[in-house]
């Protein structure tokens, strides 16, 4: 989502400047142009020459030098986000009052692009009064602060007032003001991970799904700029973005149900789990003991959401499901696809080394109702999502 996009990153002075350059690094890495602007408080925590270096472009740090002038105005009008990482209580308070008596305080008065700032200082000046009115005071004025962590602080005492990580600091840029708005509006619902139905209180029948195309989807559709929920069976996989809802159910039934409730307001539906075809009859309220050599278990089938889902839907709500299969592929890719009533099947084979439970990768062919099909070869999860993302807004687009 930032690839592409330019970043001002400002840095005071304060321990937590160390974590600037690993900011930097993060920034660069994920394709943004990142230009450094430091108080001269910052020189004394964090090398000039790693940020210049790493960001690949020259630090500022003086409005002029005897011969050039930095042209605050221009920075703050390159800039599509000015970040204040660390933001010391000093140049908070300055920003607060309105004082520009460094250039990291010349761009932040003249800035045009959002200015976000993510606070680092000891517990007992984060808790102080004038650093809350402080802070009240650059809210108001539009800027969007970055809630600190709790943690140990430089001072050795542990509290709040920790900056957030880098890796948050970067999520937080993408979710806030990076995302694409070809899907901005819809609504999409995605089902993921495994279904466990339960046999006595400490068994069950599960499967070896992930969720890691479930969750990989629910980022790109988010990236699109679609409100996304996601209805997940028991795993361990999570998303970073605060925006993308997670209901979380154990059983086929429990999947049925939470994906119900939210399928009418859904524009776009994505059946991404690997949902039990059956489940046991009778679920035992006491363990099983151990008798005789041999047990049976009467199983019976648990509701297929994707065909609900195909038979219910009306003709403004777009449905995609995943066939997963180990033989005849295509032809049970197609079959799935018509008898369920989907507008698109992604279908992905056991037999390709590359795809199924757990891996980072996966390989697919995509099939819809008119008969159209991509293949693609071998792709990290995230990439393959993308792909599945696009070909569903091209479908849409080409609906209307
Ligand atoms: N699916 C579902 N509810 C079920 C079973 C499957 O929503 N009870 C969905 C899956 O999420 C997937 C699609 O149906 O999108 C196909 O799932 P798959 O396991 O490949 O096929 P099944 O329909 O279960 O058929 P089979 O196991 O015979 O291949």
């Amino acid at each position: 989502m930032i690839r592409g996009k330019k970043i001002l990153l400002g840095v005071t002075g304060s321990i937590a400047a160390y974590k600037a350059i690993l900011l930097v690094r993060l920034l660069v890495k994920a394709g943004a142009e990142v230009r450094v602007v430091i108080t001269p408080a910052a020189a004394d925590f964090v090398s000039v020459l790693t940020l210049s270096t790493l960001s690949k472009n020259k630090v500022l740090s003086v409005l002029a030098d005897g011969e050039t002038w930095a042209n605050h105005v221009m920075l703050g009008r390159w800039a599509d986000v000015m970040l204040i990482a660390p933001l010391s209580c000093n140049t908070l308070a300055k920003m607060a009052g309105g004082f520009c008596d460094n250039l990291l305080l010349a761009i932040y008065l003249s800035a045009t692009c959002p200015v976000v700032v993510a606070p680092a200082m000891d517990e007992d000046m984060w808790h102080h009064p004038s650093t809350r009115r402080n802070l009240a005071t650059i809210l108001d004025f539009g800027n969007a602060v970055i809630p600190v962590n709790n943690g140990e602080l430089a001072s050795g005492l542990y509290g709040e007032g920790r900056m957030s990580e880098p890796d948050d600091i970067l999520t937080y840029l993408e979710e806030t003001y990076f995302r694409e708005s070809q899907l901005a509006g819809k609504s999409v619902l995605i089902s993921a991970g495994p279904t466990y139905e339960a046999i006595d209180p400490v068994r069950f029948i599960g499967n070896h799904s992930s969720g890691k195309m479930g969750f990989a989807l629910a980022e790109q559709f988010f990236a699109a700029g679609a409100n996304v929920q996601v209805v997940c069976g028991p795993t361990s996989e999570h998303t970073k973005y605060r925006g993308i809802k997670v209901s979380n159910v154990v059983s086929a039934s429990e999947m049925f149900d939470s994906c119900l409730s939210i399928f009418s307001t859904s524009d776009i539906i994505v059946m991404a789990a690997a949902v039990a075809d059956y489940r046991p009859l009778n679920q035992e309220t006491q363990k099983i003991k151990k008798e005789s050599g041999t047990i049976s278990l009467e199983l019976t089938k648990t509701k297929d959401i994707l065909k609900h889902f195909g038979e219910i839907k009306n003709e403004n709500q777009f449905l995609a499901g995943f066939a997963l299969e180990t033989e005849n592929e295509r032809v049970h890719a197609i079959e799935k696809l018509k008898n369920k009533n989907a507008d698109l099947i992604v279908l992905n084979s056991l037999r390709d080394a590359d795809a199924g439970f757990g891996k980072d990768t996966n390989k697919v062919i995509i099939f819809d109702r008119q008969g159209n099909e991509w293949l693609f070869p071998s792709k990290s999860k995230s990439a393959v999502a993308k792909d599945i993302v696009d070909i569903i807004i091209q479908k849409l687009h080409d609906k209307k």
